[in-house]
């Protein structure tokens, strides 16, 4: 067996593991699985086949059997003939943002200060020679960009990528300079403009040096004109190491980078100190259940798909699943254990995984996931909304009960429903949804679902409807038309949204309403309120 590599620092091991291209023993499905993933999310979260093929080089037999693969685990969806990514693959982001606690430490403080200074702040880690976004409190305005979690940004173009570049050591920058030479323009980061005319590296060195010198840093417009950003790194307790940085993000029209010293700085740097202090006093972190059966799951579902199902695929992204909060560094047989696979699989999968940078290996024998976890879908699906999340479910649904289904949230004043999504159904007589308008809320079974999680005190209707979990309208709105519906609840079962079916009295009974349509349209909340749970872990999700 050769010697192992002497490795100054864990980056300068991955880039000779990557250079040197997959280990003998790495799971080859593994590879092209994750590769696909990483193309849809580079594209935005959908892709056709044929792009798919191009884009990652695979025999069209071979995108097929892995988006098969994909879609049995729930990562992928097809919608018409494209592959989507669907909110369960946040799952594989979930694991590395739980295991690492800072979103759910700092994440509180980082919103109260955006609240506080009417600005987008930010929390991001190193990643490499670059900067990933692991928390957003973001300011919409007209006139800004505004990264995602998961964006993966050059350092040298922003202020936490200076902080973080002040703990670089030799092999660190070697690899910097390497990859500015290979690619002047930016093209591997998909998330920010490309660099044009490309710039001299000597400035980036000068701001670290400012950077170290300071102990914050500022973005002066090297991202896009008119992005300023200032930015503080938030320390490991007890250490000079950055676990993360803070940022203030704002616009050229709103503060200078003078400004930016003067007003948000002090103010940053006050709610900073409010995170270490977070970080110094967190109760250890508490391991959660491991996912259970997930190697009895893939067996099961290569019965049921036989050649399509590409078990070494399911079986390698059920590993990152082990990780989580309390769960950061895990050792092989750790991993065996929660994911229920052996151990030779577990170990191959892990090495596959390190090849590819999902995971690191600590020297006493542990895993860790690493940052680059995020490239697997988190940026496009954490800017999701409930309605975009519930459609493909509601399509399943009116396609099953040839009924149209709707997603209803309520005004602001309570008293009408607003439609958030539709489906129609594959009949002529047929109710249509306009999303975006409005009905009495009272008057519907939308309505009265969502009026009966207001704590005001219930009139008895209400209380029923509260009691029985639906609400069924029997053309009190409109004559024949009957319409049944049923919450969809968030992570803390608070009502969000409301769900229904509508249908004609001559087609279905008020028996056939609770007995055949209700339990249908429950299995249907429970999946968009299953979705909505991964997706809203460490994000946040818009009711409408
Ligand atoms: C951010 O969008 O949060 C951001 C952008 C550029 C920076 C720092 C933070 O330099």
């Amino acid at each position: 067996m050769p010697a192992p590599m002497p490795a100054k620092t864990a980056l300068d091991a991955d880039a000779a593991r990557v250079e040197a291209g997959p280990p003998d023993e790495a799971v080859g499905p593994l590879v092209r699985g994750v590769g696909v993933l990483r193309r849809l999310t580079e594209a935005g979260g959908t892709l056709s086949p044929s792009a798919l093929e191009r884009a990652t080089g695979l025999a069209r037999s071979t995108v097929d059997r892995i988006t098969a693969t994909l879609s049995r685990m729930d990562y992928v969806r097809p919608d018409g003939r494209d592959v989507v990514l669907a909110p369960r693959v946040m799952e594989l982001g979930n694991a590395y943002l739980a295991a690492l606690r800072l979103p759910a430490l700092l994440g509180a403080h980082a919103d109260a200060l955006a609240d506080e200074l009417d600005e987008s702040v930010s929390l991001a880690v190193a990643d490499l020679d670059g900067i990933r976004f692991i928390h957003q409190a973001t300011r919409h305005r007209a006139m800004s960009v505004s990264f995602r979690i998961g964006d993966l940004l050059p350092a040298e173009r922003t202020a936490p990528g200076s902080l973080f570049a002040t703990e670089w050591t030799e092999p660190d920058w070697t690899r910097w300079r390497a990859r500015r030479a290979a690619d002047p323009t930016d093209a591997a980061f998909p998330a920010v403009p490309p660099l044009h005319p490309p710039t001299d590296d000597s400035a980036f060195a000068e701001r670290v040096e400012r950077a170290r010198r300071d102990g914050w840093a500022v973005d002066d417009q090297l991202i896009e004109p008119g992005l300023v950003a200032v930015s503080v790194p938030v320390r490991h307790p007890g250490t000079s190491r950055a676990a993360c940085v803070a940022s203030v993000v704002s616009h050229t029209s709103r503060h200078s980078a003078t400004d930016l010293r003067t007003t948000l700085l002090p103010r940053l740097r006050t709610a900073v100190t409010a995170m270490e202090s977070a970080l110094r006093t967190a109760p250890p972190p508490e391991p959660g259940p491991p996912p259970a059966g997930l190697a009895t799951w893939t067996t099961a579902s290569k019965h049921q798909l036989g050649r399509d199902f590409v078990e070494s695929l399911a079986r390698g992204l059920t590993v990152p699943a082990a990780f989580g909060e309390g769960r950061s560094a895990l050792s092989l047989s750790e991993v065996a254990r929660a994911t229920g696979l052996a151990r030779a699989t577990v170990r191959r999968a892990l090495l596959t995984h390190e090849h590819l940078g999902l995971v690191r290996a600590h020297p006493d024998r542990t895993y860790a996931l690493t940052p680059r976890i995020l490239d697997l879908g988190f940026p496009p699906l954490s800017r999701t909304t409930l309605p975009r999340l519930a459609e493909p479910h509601l399509r399943l649904l009116a396609d099953r009960l040839h009924e149209p289904t709707a997603l209803a949230v309520l005004t602001p004043d309570g008293t009408e429903i607003q439609y958030t999504a539709g489906a129609s159904a594959s009949r002529v007589l047929t109710v249509h949804i306009t999303v975006g308008a409005r009905l009495p809320a009272a008057a519907t079974s939308l309505g009265r679902v969502l009026l009966a999680d207001t704590t005001t005190p219930l009139p008895p209707a209400l209380a029923e409807v509260r009691a029985r979990g639906y609400a069924l309208v029997d053309e009190e709105l409109e004559s024949g038309l009957r319409s049944i519906a049923v919450p969809v609840r968030d992570r803390s079962g608070r009502t969000v949204a409301a769900l229904n079916v509508a249908t004609h009295a001559a087609r279905r009974t008020l028996e056939d309403c609770v007995h055949q349509v209700l339990p249908t349209l429950r299995t249907t909340a429970d999946h968009i309120e299953s979705d909505l749970r991964t997706a809203s872990r460490f994000t946040h999700i818009p009711a409408s």
